[in-house]
């Protein structure tokens, strides 16, 4: 390498690359997988809950006994035996039930986990410059791709029960004075990431509506919908409509995040190009996983086994909010997820969760800030918790330890009054304040005007 240039290769990126980051969650990795760290940062699913000795001798024998298919390559668009499983499991949420005609796994396009069906729902769809409707806030992976891509998102504010019907109909109106509109909403209905609120039957009919008058698509993500701790799932936006829904599914959450085994469900034209997109990225997805999942679909429990992933999430949902009601000083609310994997906690006014970062880490416990879930750069008071992992007494103690700085920030607050905390962190080193306050608070997504900045480095 010679000259001065960090990078020498930068005069020849893509202008697509520009705006790439690391996301807030990968530049944790490493801080965050030290033992002495609390983790309530990663989303990830607690694997060892599943058999694991079944799954192993289960993929141990498709190797040896069929492996001259599963070691091969093989359809683009996946495998039929796991596109047929695939209609079963999405039966459970009314996809080609009752009214629905019957889902056909000639529309299932199976990709490299649903993240793979995000980046080519949105290449076929999105030139650069073009406008992509998202919750606010919305999932961290999603805002990559869209950024990725060019396309300009606008956020629709959220509350506790998910996306706001007059929201979506006011961002569609103020496109529409525009003079332009929407390639898609991008939503995720149940037990969202990271807000952790689930979307109500009437604000789902709701939105349908307003897809048909604003002749608008919607892109529904929902790898957690069959993780509800209280009650059956409800039925997926896909299940009432064929034409405005395409739909992305994931065994990751239900299943192994590690097969990365996810799903398109599309209208047939649309599955056309999402294969063809699909096979110019990877050929084919992985024969082995895909088999993996289909035999695992075939042989095994799966709905006892979600059943026990429900269970243990719910207890730990529990320790979650138990502890934070016990816990967390005045001024912080967060969102009571009844599924899934997330709670969404609101800072009180003048703290960062950015800048309280290093002293959370420093008190070893880990969490992600808000401002990557906006594509605008807003989020400053937010901050996910995510309860999936850790075992309850790990999280409590992980929320005792956020408590402490919490306060400790506070205190801070208080001493230096409305000078930004940021500044303060430069200059001030201190212990961390004691338990806080045992009081209830109560579930909100904070209401938020709809952004429209580019994608700038918001993680
Ligand atoms: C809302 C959402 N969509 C998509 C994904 C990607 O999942 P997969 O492992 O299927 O790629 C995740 C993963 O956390 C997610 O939370």
């Amino acid at each position: 390498m010679s000259g001065t240039r960090l990078d020498p290769y930068s005069d020849r990126y893509a202008a697509r690359t520009h705006g790439m980051t690391a996301s807030e969650i990968r530049a944790l990795f490493a801080v965050v997988s030290r033992p002495e760290v609390v983790s309530l940062a990663g989303g990830m699913p607690a694997v060892t809950a599943l058999p694991l000795d079944a799954v192993g001798s289960m993929i141990g024998d498709l190797v040896s006994g069929h492996g001259a298919a599963a070691l091969q390559y093989g359809s683009g668009q996946g495998d039929p035996r796991l596109r047929e499983r695939i209609c079963d499991v999405m039966a459970l949420e009314g996809i080609g039930v009752g009214e629905d005609p019957a889902a056909s796994p000639d529309n299932v396009v199976v990709t490299v986990g649903s993240q793979q069906g995000l980046d080519l729902v949105t290449r076929v769809f999105c030139d650069p410059g073009d406008i992509v409707l998202a919750e606010a806030p919305s999932y961290v992976g999603a805002l990559g791709v869209f950024q990725a891509s060019q396309a300009e998102v606008r956020h629709v504010e959220m509350d506790a029960d998910g996306l706001i019907p007059q929201a979506l109909r006011e961002a569609l109106m103020a496109l529409r004075a525009q003079g332009r509109r929407a390639k898609f909403l991008y939503t995720v209905p149940n037990f969202h990431n990271p807000a952790g609120v689930t979307l109500p039957v009437e604000r789902r009919e709701q939105i349908l509506a307003l897809a048909e008058e604003f002749d608008l698509l919607i892109i529904e993500d929902n790898p957690y919908g069959l993780l509800g701790f209280d009650r059956e799932p409800l039925p997926a936006l896909r299940a009432r409509s064929a034409e405005r829904v395409i739909y992305l599914g994931s065994f990751s959450k239900t299943f192994s995040p590690g097969l990365r085994v996810g799903w398109v469900y599309a209208p047939v034209a649309v599955r056309e190009k999402l294969v063809l997109a699909s096979e110019a990225q990877i050929l084919c997805p992985p024969s082995l996983t895909q088999y993996a999942v289909a035999r695992y679909l075939d042989t095994q429990p799966w709905e006892q086994q979600i059943k026990v992933f429900c269970e243990l999430y719910r207890d730990r949902r529990d320790a979650t909010l138990d502890s934070l009601t016990a816990l967390m000083p005045d001024g912080v609310t967060w969102t009571k997820p009844d599924g899934g994997f997330y709670v969404w906690l609101q800072l009180p006014k003048g703290l960062d969760a950015k800048v309280m970062q290093p002293r959370a880490i420093a008190a070893r416990v880990a969490y992600v800030p808000g401002v990557g879930f906006y594509a605008d750069g807003s989020g400053q008071r937010f901050l996910r918790l995510s309860y999936c992992y850790p075992v309850p007494d790990r999280i409590r103690e992980g929320v005792r330890r956020l408590a402490t700085v919490i306060e400790s920030e506070l205190e801070l607050r208080e001493t230096f009054g409305g000078i930004d905390p940021a500044t303060l962190h430069g200059a001030v080193s201190g212990s961390h304040g004691g338990a806080g306050s045992p009081s209830a608070r109560s579930a909100a997504v904070e209401p938020r005007a709809g952004g429209n900045t580019p994608t700038a480095d918001a993680r």
